[in-house]
């Protein structure tokens, strides 16, 4: 199989590259990346000389790129976007450049190619927040943020491209993911690099929102799963439910760094923040055997001692 992986220097492409080139030595993967701040080619060295792999600097926008490199492969994996909501709460249009047109483009792209397959890499941000139970794949989509919001289009563009072009699109969901090669911005490698500088963080409001974490690698798993065995049309939540309070990460951070609680700087809370996430993924368990197989202390303290080896 040969894949065109977009956004494959960011955090979670980076790893699902790794993923599939270490379980699937026949497969071929092109990397398009447009290396914005967030994407890293450190995040590839490791595979960046496996013949397998070749990496494409562009933006998934540009149509003439897009369309050669979409010529060369089977099936298309969209993990390309602008991800941090506190940027696109500050300047919004760049997300819908990304994740609304460069989404639109692809799969202009890939009906034009008759791919296979088109996977599209969404968040479980796209249903906005809940504060009991959890959501289902047919619920409403609510974004809060204009992060959300434009992933949430590109949702709705990939089910518009299956019902009225036939392209197999299938659609992930997938809660906050933790691991290492995260650019320092999202909340637990900030909280790291500013405990290793020795600097207090900075906890939006009384820090009560709750998020619900996954290792990165089950992600990918799921993925790699959804990718070969997953029904064209269908969206798939993943999730571990493993819920935590920011202000319970914050602590549990502060355990391993054996550091006090005076290190947490409550701070005014992001504009429109999202109580608690919540989805259930019993979906893609019953119908693809998915589990989340890292237990999230293990995970936890492992990807510490990743930050603290790897940080600047
Ligand atoms: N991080 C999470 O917890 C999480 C959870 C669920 C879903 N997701 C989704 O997974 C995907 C990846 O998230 P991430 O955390 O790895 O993001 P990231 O910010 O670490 O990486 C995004 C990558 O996309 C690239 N990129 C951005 N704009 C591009 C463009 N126009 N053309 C080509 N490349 C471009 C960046 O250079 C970067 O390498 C996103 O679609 C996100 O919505 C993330």
């Amino acid at each position: 199989m040969k894949l065109l992986v977009t956004g494959g220097a960011g955090f979670i492409g980076s790893h699902f590259i790794r993923h599939i080139l270490a379980k699937y030595p026949d497969y071929q993967v092109i990397n398009l990346d447009k290396l914005t701040y967030a994407g890293n080619l450190e995040n590839c060295k490791d595979y960046a000389k496996n013949p397998n792999y070749r990496f494409k600097k562009g933006d998934i926008v540009d149509k003439k790129l897009v369309d050669q490199l979409a010529a060369e492969v089977d099936v298309i994996v969209n993990i390309a976007a602008e991800t941090h909501v506190d940027n696109s709460i500050e300047g919004p249009t760049v997300f819908l450049e990304t994740n609304v047109m460069g989404t639109q483009n692809l799969l202009e792209t890939a009906r034009n190619h008759g791919h296979g397959r088109f996977i599209q890499v969404s968040t479980d941000e796209v249903y906005g927040d809940r504060l009991e139970g959890s959501f289902k794949e047919n619920d409403m989509l609510k974004p809060s943020s204009p992060y959300s919001a434009s992933k949430a289009a590109g949702d709705l563009l990939c089910l518009a491209y299956k019902r009225t072009y036939g392209t197999p699109v299938i659609i992930s969901r997938c809660s906050n993911n933790y691991g290492s090669h995260q650019y320092p911005e999202k909340l637990i490698p900030f909280f790291i690099k500013k405990l290793l500088a020795g600097e207090k963080v900075p906890l939006y409001g009384n820090g009560t929102n709750v998020r619900d974490w996954l290792h990165v690698s089950d992600h990918c798993k799921a993925i790699d799963l959804i990718l070969h065995k997953g029904k064209v049309g269908e969206i798939y939540n993943v999730s571990a439910n493993e819920e935590h309070s920011n202000l319970e990460v914050t602590r549990i951070l502060l355990k391993i760094f054996g550091l006090p609680e005076d290190k947490i700087e409550y701070t005014e809370d992001r504009p429109g923040h999202d109580l608690r996430y919540s989805v259930d993924a019993s979906k893609i368990k019953s119908e693809l055997g998915w589990t989340p197989e890292v237990k999230f202390e293990e995970g936890f303290r492992a990807m510490v001692e990743w930050y603290k080896t790897n940080s600047k």
